[in-house]
């Protein structure tokens, strides 16, 4: 009787220790797994580092080259002149090409005083983000919103005047509702947004 009730004992135990060494096993894999998926502020910063290595060499490599060289021009009417898209316009069409996959993936620039309306912040949280970049654009502006029934994240980064032809063109241009920019000023934002599904 007693071994029966030591024995039992045992198996209990065991049965026990093998439930809980499981159990945190199955907790593990599961956290590994969690921690396995990238966090949607990370995919902005890849997706934000690309644009703008993308944008930097397209405006020094490309437009300075040719037009030191004389071969070409950029201006903003390019579709018509035949003329290479400005920088910022270099943004906005792969941009809309990267829309046109429709997998949710978006970005563009917009500003709280455009030269163009279709650049304005589009939505209440938009306009939130580009009030706050402007003010602290060491980071950017982030958050979760609905479109619809989807669920996006939304990054907004700020767009600095790096070289004086920045604030120049822009203060420049008749369109334009601001004409006292300068170097280093936060011109606007790149909006960047990610499908979190449902
Ligand atoms: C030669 C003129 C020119 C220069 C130089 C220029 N931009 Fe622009 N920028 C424009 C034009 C024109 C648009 C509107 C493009 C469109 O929507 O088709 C624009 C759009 C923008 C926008 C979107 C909001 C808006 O005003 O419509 C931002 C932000 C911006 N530029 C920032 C910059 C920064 C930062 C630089 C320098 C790195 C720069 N721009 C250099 C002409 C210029």
């Amino acid at each position: 009787m007693r071994t029966s009730v030591v024995w039992g004992i045992v198996i209990l135990t065991f049965v026990l220790l093998a439930g809980i060494g499981y159990g945190s096993l199955a907790f593990m894999m599961r956290k590994s797994e969690g921690m396995g998926a990238i966090p949607p502020e990370t995919v902005a910063d890849y997706v934000h580092a690309i644009i703008e290595a993308n944008r930097t060499v397209y405006a020094t490599e490309i437009v300075d080259k040719l037009q030191e060289k004389g071969i070409a021009e950029a201006a903003e009417h390019w579709r018509r002149e035949n003329a290479l898209p400005l920088p910022a316009q270099f943004l906005i069409e792969t941009g809309r090409l990267v829309a046109e996959k429709g997998n949710g993936v978006k970005y563009r620039l917009a500003s709280l005083t455009p030269i163009y309306v279709w650049n304005a912040p589009a939505t209440d949280f938009e306009r939130k983000g580009l009030e706050a970049i402007a003010k602290d654009p060491s980071k950017p502006y982030t958050g979760f919103v609905h479109i619809g029934r989807e669920r996006y994240f939304q990054a907004i980064y700020p767009d600095i005047a790096v070289a004086q032809a920045c604030a120049a063109c822009h203060n420049a241009h008749p369109n334009s509702p601001r004409r006292d920019f300068k170097l280093n000023d936060v011109m606007g934002g790149v909006v960047i947004t990610i499908p979190m599904g449902q």
